[in-house]
């Protein structure tokens, strides 16, 4: 064993109580009470970087929250890697459900639960420790690093877009780097070449201007929750197909090839359905699970808001109802133009008897991955050392605009590098990360990071 991985597996308990340090922070992006906290922990992730050896580890501010570069420069003849990652964490929703506390680290067995362990602050701490064993252990790294991670993945990535554009030049790499996925089952080294896109719009429905009393009123005027509800359950046809006029014309096709790479995968519907606490899984016709989840797109209603939902009965009619509704998208859809197909649709679908708005809240592009770059072979290589299995390449149903971002306007390949799990509870209550997955995932970056500075 070489002397770094010696150092990886004595250091393992150090790793762990800085992650909980880190995780201590509750970096909460979309609410406005934890802007100090973000700050805090952008402050922890610049300092982290430092001591890893980084000769330039800086924060930038933003119109929203603090973005973090960091860089070693060790040669121009050198190729160079940019890590990506995000120290923001969702919200964490109802206390009652978490069997520990959110921002109070536990480990239990192999799991760490907090929120924020696998997304993403457990996964990107992974290239943080990397480099650092590295550096501590030979001195030097076998190549340039450069390390950007921003506090705004969970909302939309608004301003990394616009740093980006200015800082192409600094950002300037051969490859980037991300674990912010999942593996595809515990142990199984995985590359995900795929994300789906999203838009996520917002329904107001407006009825009468106050709530009314529902005996009084009731069946003489237009209720806003029913006319929502109503326009919901219009978006998808009974072979689940959604209704939106044109909204598959920009769909690329499976190809008989990728589909029979999704079969040889193994999947269970049962234990799938199992896990997740359902009797049957449910989706468009003519698919199965796996190119439902990871190469058709999809609508759901996030949210729902309307009327009396207290203690007890309140006889009205409600003045208001709202909706939040998410489409995941695939390539070769644009999130704009989605936006205005559905808004188009959705007037069109609202009766007079009722003022309807629609807003867009944010979106991002489907991405495709190359699979055949220098730095995906060598990610493979690297991960099937470390976890001693032969890699499996997956698709992932969910987003990280940011990675169209990197192609458009860096010109780089995205390697998917995620040690998460599915079933790790991300943006749920009881999120953890798999602390094999961790240390696996250490020694996979330092064999990454030799590999590619050859
Ligand atoms: N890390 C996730 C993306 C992801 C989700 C990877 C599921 C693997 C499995 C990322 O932090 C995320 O949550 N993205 C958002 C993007 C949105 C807020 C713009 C998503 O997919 O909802
Ligand atoms: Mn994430
Ligand atoms: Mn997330």
């Amino acid at each position: 064993m070489s002397s770094t991985i010696s150092y990886i597996k004595e250091n393992r308990s150090r790793y762990i109580e800085e992650l909980n340090e880190y995780l201590r922070i509750p970096s909460v992006s979309a609410e406005n009470e934890h802007k100090a906290d973000m700050y805090r922990a952008a402050k922890f992730t610049v300092q982290k970087l430092k001591d890893a050896g980084m000769t330039t580890a800086k924060i930038f501010d933003t119109n929203g929250h603090p973005i973090v570069f960091a860089e070693i420069k060790v040669s121009a003849s050198k190729p160079t890697i940019l890590f990506y990652g995000h120290y923001d964490v969702q919200p964490a929703g109802d206390l009652k459900l978490w069997n520990t506390k959110p921002f109070e680290p536990t480990v239990i067995g192999d799991k760490l639960f907090a929120r924020g362990a696998t997304d993403d602050k457990g996964q990107l701490f992974v290239h943080i420790k990397s480099v650092e064993a590295l550096m501590k252990t030979v001195g030097e790294l076998p190549l340039n690093v450069k390390y950007l991670i921003e506090g705004e993945e969970e909302i939309g990535s608004e301003n990394l877009d616009v740093f980006i554009n200015k800082n192409k030049d600094l950002l300037k790499c051969d490859a980037v780097v991300i674990s912010d996925t999942s593996l595809y089952a515990p142990g199984v080294p995985t590359l995900t070449y795929g994300l789906r896109g999203l838009c996520y719009m917002e329904i107001e429905v407006t009825g009468p201007n106050r709530d009314l009393h529902s005996g009084t009123y009731g069946g003489a005027v237009a209720n806003p929750v029913n006319v929502l509800d109503d326009m919901i359950s219009k978006l998808h046809d009974k072979k689940g197909k959604i209704t939106i006029d044109n909204f598959y014309d920009d769909v690329i096709k499976l190809t008989k090839a990728e589909r029979e790479n999704f079969k040889k995968l193994k999947f269970s519907e049962k234990a799938y359905a199992k896990e997740i606490g359902v009797a049957e899984l449910a989706g468009e016709e003519g698919y199965t699970t796996l190119e439902r989840q990871w190469a058709r797109p999809t609508l759901d209603c996030n949210g729902i808001n309307g009327g009396y939902t207290g203690e007890g009965a309140k006889t009205i009619i409600p003045s208001k109802a709202s909706a939040k509704i998410s489409m995941r998208l695939v390539p070769n859809q644009d999130p704009k133009k989605i936006e205005k197909l559905f808004t188009k649709y959705i007037k069109q679908l609202a009766p007079k008897s009722v003022k309807v708005s629609v807003t867009s809240l944010h979106g991002g592009y489907p991405v495709v991955t190359p699979i055949d770059s220098k730095a995906t072979l060598v990610a493979s290589k690297a991960m099937e050392k470390a976890f001693k299995k032969k890699i499996v390449y997956m698709k992932e149903g969910g987003s990280i605009p940011v990675v169209a971002t990197f192609a458009k306007e860096l010109k780089a390949p995205t390697v998917l590098m995620g040690l998460g799990l599915d079933s790790e509870n991300l943006h749920s209550p009881n999120e953890h990360f798999s602390l094999t997955h961790f240390m696996l995932g250490i020694e996979s970056s330092v064999y990454f990071l030799e590999e590619f500075g050859k």
